[in-house]
């Protein structure tokens, strides 16, 4: 078993997480762990830089803490674990995240050409609000317009109302992914989980309407008990294609 104070390198993290479905509830949990590995997390990459995620954290100390455990289906991995961190989306937020990034860019390139503000102007500006924008049947509009490009010229396809759902949770999940190896170098273990009954835990943290919950991290020191079986992956060969 991993020390404590001992930090994992990358690849030895990679190999050592699994998904841990039973904490340990004696010893001590060091929850500003869970805040360093979250800071880590949000330096992942994500989509145009808008950051449309947040971390939710639950610590065991919450009154939130038990409530939470019984929606997500009561899984051992929730009702054991010492922290969950309930990571959402937050598509919502986007123009002032745009509005962050423009401004961070104009505030950091003043010896920069203009022309790097401009382009930053044309994205932040023009093309986003276009993405992420909601009229009626705009989704449909987008989908049109890039059908229409697209017969001319290479265009990105996934412009309607659910790719960019789709988008923002992968962003979101890349942090979750981060977060979650960050924890295992740190000597803690994680399990990620979809089974949880969204509309409810919305309820019960008061989570803002247009917010979609990614995943739910159940958090602690695992047991040995708790990995549930030998690691299984098809052989690299059907996930790795060389073309
Ligand atoms: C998006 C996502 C949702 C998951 N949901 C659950 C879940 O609700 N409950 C659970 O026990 N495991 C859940 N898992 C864990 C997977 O079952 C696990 O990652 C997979 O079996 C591979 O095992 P490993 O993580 O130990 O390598 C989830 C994993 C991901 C990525």
């Amino acid at each position: 078993m991993q020390e404590l104070n001992q930090e994992l390198g990358f690849f030895d993290a990679v190999e050592a997480r699994r998904s841990v479905r039973i904490f340990d509830q004696e010893g001590s949990f060091d929850h500003e762990k869970v805040q360093k590995c979250l800071e880590a997390a949000i330096l992942s990459p994500n989509s145009s830089n808008l950051q449309l995620y947040q971390f939710i954290r639950v610590p065991e100390s919450s009154p939130l803490k038990d409530p939470l455990a019984q929606l997500c289906m009561r899984q051992k991995a929730a009702t054991t674990a010492r922290e969950l961190v309930v990571v959402i989306t937050r598509r919502d937020v986007w123009k002032s995240r745009a509005k962050a990034n423009y401004n961070f860019i104009l505030n950091s390139n003043q010896n920069q050409p203009e022309k790097k503000v401009k382009q930053a102007g044309n994205y932040y500006k023009n093309l986003i609000p276009k993405l992420f924008g909601k009229y009626p049947g705009w989704s449909l509009i987008k989908k049109l317009i890039a059908w229409w490009v697209g017969m001319r010229r290479p265009m990105v396809r996934e412009v309607g109302e659910t790719e960019v759902r789709i988008s923002v949770h992968k962003s979101a999940a890349l942090a979750a992914m981060t977060f979650m190896l960050g924890m295992k170098a740190v000597g803690y273990d994680t399990c990620p989980m979809e089974g949880f009954d969204s509309k409810r835990v919305k309820k019960l943290l008061d989570l803002p309407t247009g917010s979609e919950i990614c995943m739910i991290i159940g958090c602690g020191k695992g047991l040995p008990e708790g990995i549930y079986g030998p690691r299984f992956r098809v052989p690299s060969s059907e996930l790795i294609v060389v073309k």
